[in-house]
């Protein structure tokens, strides 16, 4: 496996490598659900890349960008083990410039749910993959189903920018008991562990009302809600794939999504319908 630090070096590197391409963005601390879509993009490629940048311009102030987890010996230890062929690791001040140019998210899609909780996180979400895309120029880019409104703005965008990669949806990998995988679990003490199964647990009880029939989300979300109660909720939502809000169930174009805090930490869910 090849480190590289810099962006020119990576994309000096780009033109002698042949064969496809896959990708796989990640702000590090590498858990199952990094190795699902590693694993995804080294059967479907001849090389594979993988980044880790903690990428500051998608935190808000007061969020935990210095404390996200760092773990960039055992992340490279796990990319070599898995068979990455490249690792691309940059600093801040090698991927951001003064006064530059950057992308802004949509107006509307960009700043709702997630966007209206965090908003201008997803400026710094789409301009970051905007430039780790143009460094890496892969064939594909694997990305989270778990992040649903981040894949589908990423989406939209190497739609929008004419971008020459095709998008992967990856499914969600859980732990055992249910709880999506995620860099942020580390904060969760044995407490609110058990608190934050309530995301899967609710998404799970509406997965069976819909199994039983039930189409009207307004039930779906009181449904959650009941079980939601012990936590702080952000949003219950329900949207089309294309993050419409909707008010029935469509048979495969769905999406109910929950955010909430479970004491510091905030955490995401969905369940694609
Ligand atoms: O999903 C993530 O880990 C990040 O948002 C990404 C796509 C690597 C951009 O920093």
């Amino acid at each position: 496996m090849k480190i590289i630090k810099y962006p020119t070096d990576f994309m000096k590197t780009r033109k002698e490598i042949k064969g496809k391409v896959g990708f796989v963005p990640t702000m590090g601390a590498l858990h199952q659900g990094h190795l699902s879509l590693i694993k995804q993009a080294r059967e479907e490629n001849d090389v594979v890349v993988v980044s880790i940048f903690v990428n500051p311009t998608q935190f808000l102030p007061g969020e935990d960008f210095e404390k996200y987890p760092r773990k960039y010996e055992a992340d490279r230890a796990v990319c070599e083990r898995v068979g990455v062929d490249y690792l691309f690791m940059p600093d801040v001040k090698d991927i951001y410039f003064d006064d530059e140019a950057r992308v802004t998210a949509p107006k509307i899609k960009g700043y709702i749910l997630e966007g209206l909780n965090r908003p201008g996180h997803f400026d710094g979400v789409l301009t970051v993959v905007n430039k780790l895309l143009n460094i890496v120029k892969p064939d594909i880019a694997y990305f989270g189903k778990k992040d649903a409104q981040q894949l589908y703005l990423v989406k939209k965008m190497v739609r929008d920018f004419f971008l020459d990669t095709e998008i992967k949806e990856c499914d969600i990998v859980r732990e055992p008991d249910g709880l999506a995988m995620s860099s942020r679990n580390v904060y969760l003490s044995e407490e609110e562990r058990k608190k934050a199964l309530l995301l899967s647990k609710s998404l799970k009880r509406a997965g069976k009302l819909i199994m039983a029939g039930e189409k009207k989300c307004d039930v779906l979300k009181k449904a959650m809600e009941e079980i939601l109660k012990p936590i702080e909720v952000e949003y219950i939502e329900i949207v089309s794939r294309d993050f419409e809000k909707i008010d029935e169930i469509q048979k495969e174009n769905s999406i109910i999504l929950v955010a909430a805090k479970v004491g510091n930490t905030r955490l995401i869910d969905n369940l694609w319908v």
